[in-house]
């Protein structure tokens, strides 16, 4: 079986709530399964991949898109690699009209030592993750410029530097998944909304949304959902959900990429043995 053939036990349903998160380290790879990545690729992903200078963004980069295939195929009678992804007006990444499935969305995020992917029924789903050592000008000055009233005010009550510095990517985390979900990329003002959420809350179902008029929305529509995946790295999803619904978040972590499947970590019925 080669990576490109199609996966077993599948497909993956998506209920109207759901929103499936997809997690991998991309420090995993060895040279072989880097090739078995790259053959996954379309042309422009390979200039893509060939043109970053880094190795390790050059990497997540690869296996972001080979996990996306991967994991899309897990949804969808399509090989991985026959993928065809267009992005809309802001270059936010999107399967391709032409491919028929207009009820299955997703939304990439790389950082060091961490990939993750958001597939979802909804059409506005946004995947953000930061690692927490991640240097930064200075967290105080950028919280001061682009973070609305209540997000400056959860920092500003954290005394200590590292739950300072946590607090400071929890709400980064937010923000960009927000705007990641709606798709408009850096033309969106980051503070012309704000997000509050109580002490209590840890998984990000109590976060609200504020909007000023120039965020031109209804906070009231969006979802979040929040988490630490690893000690290193903070995660945040927004939704805009249907009717109120509340979704539901299923997050799986990848192991390795085998015989056109994820293969998982931990147990997970009907998916997940190597080929
Ligand atoms: C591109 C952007 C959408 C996210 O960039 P980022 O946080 O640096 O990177 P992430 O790893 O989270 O996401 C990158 C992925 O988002 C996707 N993406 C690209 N444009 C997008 C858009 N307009 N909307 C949603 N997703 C987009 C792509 O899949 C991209 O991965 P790829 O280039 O490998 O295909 C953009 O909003 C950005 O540069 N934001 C940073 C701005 C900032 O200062 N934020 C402060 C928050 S307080």
């Amino acid at each position: 079986m080669s990576a490109n053939d199609l996966p077993q036990h599948l497909p993956l349903s998506l209920g109207p709530g759901r929103v499936d998160v997809w997690l991998m380290s991309p420090d995993s790879l060895d040279e072989r399964r880097r090739q078995a990545c790259l053959d996954l690729l379309d042309d422009d992903e390979r200039a893509r991949h060939d043109r970053y200078r880094a190795p390790s963004a050059q990497r997540q980069f690869l296996v972001a898109r080979a996990v996306l295939r991967t994991v899309l195929s897990c949804y969808a009678p399509l090989r991985p690699a026959d993928w065809r992804f267009d992005a809309n007006g802001h270059g936010k990444p999107r399967v391709a009209d032409r491919l028929g499935l207009p009820d299955l969305h997703f939304n990439v995020t790389h950082a060091d030592g961490l990939v993750a992917l958001a597939v979802s029924g909804l059409p506005e789903i946004g995947i953000d993750v930061e690692h927490l050592g991640r240097s930064m000008r200075s967290l105080d000055e950028l919280a001061e410029r682009h973070f609305g009233p209540a997000e400056r005010a959860r920092i500003g009550r954290v005394a200590d530097e590292e739950s300072r510095t946590q607090a400071f990517f929890d709400v980064w985390t937010l923000k960009e998944a927000y705007i990641k979900a709606r798709g408009l990329g850096l033309s969106m003002a980051l503070e012309s909304f704000d997000l509050q959420w109580p002490p209590h809350d840890t998984d990000g179902r109590s976060v609200q949304l504020l909007c000023t008029a120039a965020c031109g929305d209804d906070g009231a529509r969006w979802q979040f959902h929040r988490a630490r995946p690893t000690p290193h790295h903070s995660l945040a999803v927004a939704g805009a959900s249907r009717a109120n619904q509340r979704f539901q978040v299923v997050t799986r972590w990848v192991e390795a990429l085998q015989a056109g499947r994820p293969v998982l970590e931990g147990p997970f019925p009907g998916m997940g043995i190597a080929g």
